[in-house]
């Protein structure tokens, strides 16, 4: 039987279409969408950096020593991501800095996507069998059901929206509670 399934690099590289698409709509955005949008953007770079963490990043350190430090080196790129929203978080969409800072955390996150499907996604590719690949796929698939990122079905009034809440970095720390807790 064929098996249908997703990948887990197909599943992240929809992701990143996600991440970038939303990306340009906030930048194209009017001034009263850009607060929910940037809310949008927020969650689903929670989800997506958490499910990277808790899935792929052991699948790659299992890998060998240069795999161990691609790994590292995306890591640095995500902190430095993440600082970046925290200072956005900080300002909020409306205060003057706040795009300039918009312009910064997009390079840094494409950068750091554009090194993930260059360096690490086919490292995992070519090391880890169509079985494996599907399995980890369906674990992001959890993640991602049990929190939508899609900007219009979680406005504030939404139980899932509301789950994820606060400032980027304690919203990570949610995710990766609920990730841990349905892996166990
Ligand atoms: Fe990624």
């Amino acid at each position: 039987m064929t098996d249908h399934r997703p990948t887990v690099t197909d599943l992240l590289r929809v992701q990143h279409t996600e991440v970038r698409s939303l990306f340009a709509q906030i930048e194209q955005s009017a001034a009263d969408q850009r607060a929910e949008l940037f809310d949008c953007l927020r969650r689903l770079l929670a989800v997506h950096e958490t499910a990277e963490e808790i899935v792929v990043h052991p699948a790659g350190r299992r890998l060998g020593d240069a795999a161990d430090q691609v790994v590292d080196a995306r890591l640095r790129e995500e902190g430095a991501a993440k600082q970046l929203l925290a200072d956005l978080e900080r300002l909020g969409p409306d205060e003057e800095g706040f795009g300039s800072k918009f312009v910064e955390l997009r390079q840094a996150v494409e950068v750091h996507a554009e090194a993930e499907e260059q360096e690490l996604f086919p490292l995992l590719e070519g090391e880890l069998g169509m079985g494996d690949l599907r399995q980890m796929g369906e674990q992001v698939e959890v993640a991602e059901a049990m929190a939508p990122t899609h900007p219009h079905p979680h406005g504030p009034e939404s139980g899932l929206g509301n789950l994820l809440t606060g400032p980027f970095v304690a919203m990570v720390d949610k995710e990766r509670d609920r990730l841990h807790a349905h892996a166990r």
